[in-house]
């Protein structure tokens, strides 16, 4: 199919790489289809990036019926790459089933992001650690005030050039464990890619920050127990030479990294096992100088390490790393992957 692009008569200036940080800046073009119940998704195309008009009433500000997406395309030696696009589109399709969102082709949608891509392909960042952050997003724009699935939607889709997502030097992070608030629970939207669980979060990741600390872990919001995911990033422990990550239950996110990386490792002979992880088997682990590394993973962050956990009075200190430690190798194969400077041995990559 081809998607009919309009392009812009007043391109904006390019951003010089060392200025990128993350989702700053946003290129020329974007990707849209609208929906109305009867018609399903219509008028698929590309136009000049700008401002909406939305209705007061649109459902999406009063009731939070939005999902998004978030996927990455890199400069490689044959030309622009998508990192694990399926698998993006295939979450965006489930979550949109979740919050009672029409389903959208996924075929569509990945040609608009491709066609998209095309468009503003000079927006594409060259330097190591930079990508094109795609961005889908869905929300519901009918004009109704009662609490039932909306019955008209717009869909965006529309591109950041981007660095590190944390800004400053690279460094390991310090994580603070909440104890009291929940940012999902079983059954619950947690496992959807839905705007409300990032709003969910904000009150205990400010309280964090305040208190010099980088992002906070979650746990279940049930006995709050178990560790269920970090700030933006699915949360991954090392100890006893196993890998160990939380079960998707549900209630967190199924992360593409999380799944690249547990697939990596595999490869290289780690076991890794996807369970319930209590905080106290982290504690006793770390307390008998058996927990090794601790990392998030995420499209944003890729992997990143963590240096410190603390709670209520403990403060839990991960070990100053010797050598190359295991989360160093995975984000070297990540980014190697992605940069085409690796052989992309599980076929992650597809080309625009
Ligand atoms: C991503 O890692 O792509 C995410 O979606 C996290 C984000 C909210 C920055």
């Amino acid at each position: 199919m081809t998607i009919p692009v309009e392009k812009t008569r007043t391109p904006k200036r390019r951003i010089p790489e060392a200025e990128l940080g993350f989702g700053k800046f946003f290129t020329d073009h974007l990707f849209r289809m609208d929906y109305e119940e009867g018609k399903g998704w219509h008028s698929a195309r590309v136009e000049p990036y700008g401002p909406i008009p939305l209705d007061p009433a649109a459902s999406v500000l009063h009731y939070g019926q939005a999902i998004f997406e978030g996927m990455k395309a890199f400069q490689q030696p044959s030309g622009m790459k998508i990192f694990r696009p399926g698998q993006h589109a295939a979450r965006f399709a489930r979550s949109a089933a979740r919050l009672c969102i029409p389903p959208v082709d996924e075929k569509i949608l990945l040609e608009g992001v491709k066609t998209l891509l095309r468009t503003d392909a000079d927006w594409l960042p060259a330097g190591p650690g930079t990508s094109l952050y795609v961005r889908p997003v869905i929300f519901a724009t009918e004009p109704f005030l009662g609490v039932r699935p909306a019955k008209s939607y717009t869909l965006l889709v529309f591109l950041s050039p981007v660095g590190a997502y944390f800004s400053g030097p690279a460094r390991r992070l310090r994580i603070w464990v909440e104890r009291e608030r929940a940012r999902a629970a079983r059954g619950g939207i947690g496992g959807s890619k839905a705007a409300a669980n990032y709003v969910a979060s904000l009150l205990a990741a400010e309280e964090a920050k305040k208190n010099g600390f980088d992002q906070v872990l979650w746990l279940d919001g049930a006995v709050h127990r178990d560790l269920e995911e970090i700030g933006t990033m699915n949360v991954f422990a090392y100890f006893g030479g196993t890998l160990v990550t939380p079960a998707l239950e549900g209630s967190i996110l199924p992360g593409v990294t999380r799944d690249s990386v547990i697939q990596l490792a595999r490869s290289w002979g780690i076991p890794v096992e996807e369970r319930r992880l209590p905080l106290e088997e982290l504690a006793a682990a770390h307390r008998a100088g058996k927990l090794e590394e601790l990392f998030g993973t995420g499209t944003a962050s890729v992997v990143a390490p963590i240096g410190e956990v603390a709670w209520d009075g403990v403060t839990m200190k991960l070990p100053e790393p010797k050598k190359q430690t295991l989360g160093e190798r995975l984000q070297a194969e990540v980014a190697g992957i992605q940069r085409g400077e690796r052989p992309d041995q599980f076929g992650w990559l597809e080309a625009v």
